[in-house]
């Protein structure tokens, strides 16, 4: 590290941090390939070291990615998750977006004390139980897990889950979403979910637990979804009251 580093450091690591991030926003696309470590060293006259410490910054928060021995990379842009009340369909294509499923199953079974307690209904009522990997251009982001009272469905929904669950739910039944109670927390994955999402083994995600109800107050839906840390980003507009 040079004298000059040490007193500019800090201001020229401000600079380098502001250039990367217009780069990011304004110039570089998804997977294009970041100037080399020692071109920003030099072009911002600081050391290799605090180029390093500025890209890791930048992978920390998802915004690059690292292939070791070529380069650093622009990691794909987030999915902004707004909080409203909308489907994983309608999430999608409001990004451009073709959402899917895929790996979809479904089975009856009771609903047990958790799913029961959540749906307003008995352990012992049965559920329509869906499974889906969904999919965004046809990539795996989110493992759905949703239980649905086999009172208010009493089809198996079958072809129709490779669409949209919602959409369904308000063709077939007339049952449209209205109000949900949703918890977000920070979670891990585990082996199977991390396969099904094509990422590492314990690769950091958003468990989003939902209650939908509809206008007459009805739980219609349990729901349990895994989005990937790396795709997502929650966002909400919030007023002061
Ligand atoms: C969101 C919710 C799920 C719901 C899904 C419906 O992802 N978290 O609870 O099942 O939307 O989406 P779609 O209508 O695309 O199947």
């Amino acid at each position: 590290m040079t004298d000059g580093e040490v007193t500019r450091g800090p201001v020229k690591s401000t600079e380098l941090r502001r250039h990367l991030r217009t780069l990011l926003r304004e110039r570089l696309a998804p997977h294009d390939r970041l100037p080399t470590e020692r071109s920003l060293a030099e072009e911002f006259s600081l050391s290799r070291l605090t180029v390093r410490r500025v890209l890791d910054q930048l992978e920390l928060e998802g915004q690059v990615y690292r292939v070791q021995g070529s380069g650093t990379f622009v990691s794909e842009p987030r999915i902004a998750k707004s909080v409203e009340l909308t489907s994983f369909s309608e999430d999608m294509r409001a990004r451009g977006l073709t959402p899917g499923s895929l790996a979809v199953t479904a089975e009856r079974v009771p609903a047990g004390a958790e799913i029961g307690y959540a749906l307003r209904i008995s352990p012992a009522e049965e559920v329509l139980r869906l499974r889906r990997v969904r999919t965004a251009d046809g990539e795996p982001i989110c493992l759905e897990d949703s239980c649905l009272p086999a009172a208010l469905v009493p089809d198996d929904l079958g072809e129709a889950l490779d669409g949209s669950l919602y959409e369904e739910l308000n063709a077939r039944y007339g049952l449209v979403p209205h109000r949900a109670e949703q918890t977000i927390r920070a979670t891990v994955l585990d082996q199977d979910s991390a396969r099904a999402l094509r990422v590492p083994p314990f690769s950091p995600a958003f468990l989003v637990q939902r209650t939908t109800f509809d206008a007459r107050g009805r739980a219609i839906e349990r729901a349990e979804s895994l989005y990937r840390g790396d795709r997502y980003t929650y966002q909400l507009t919030i007023y002061r009251t």
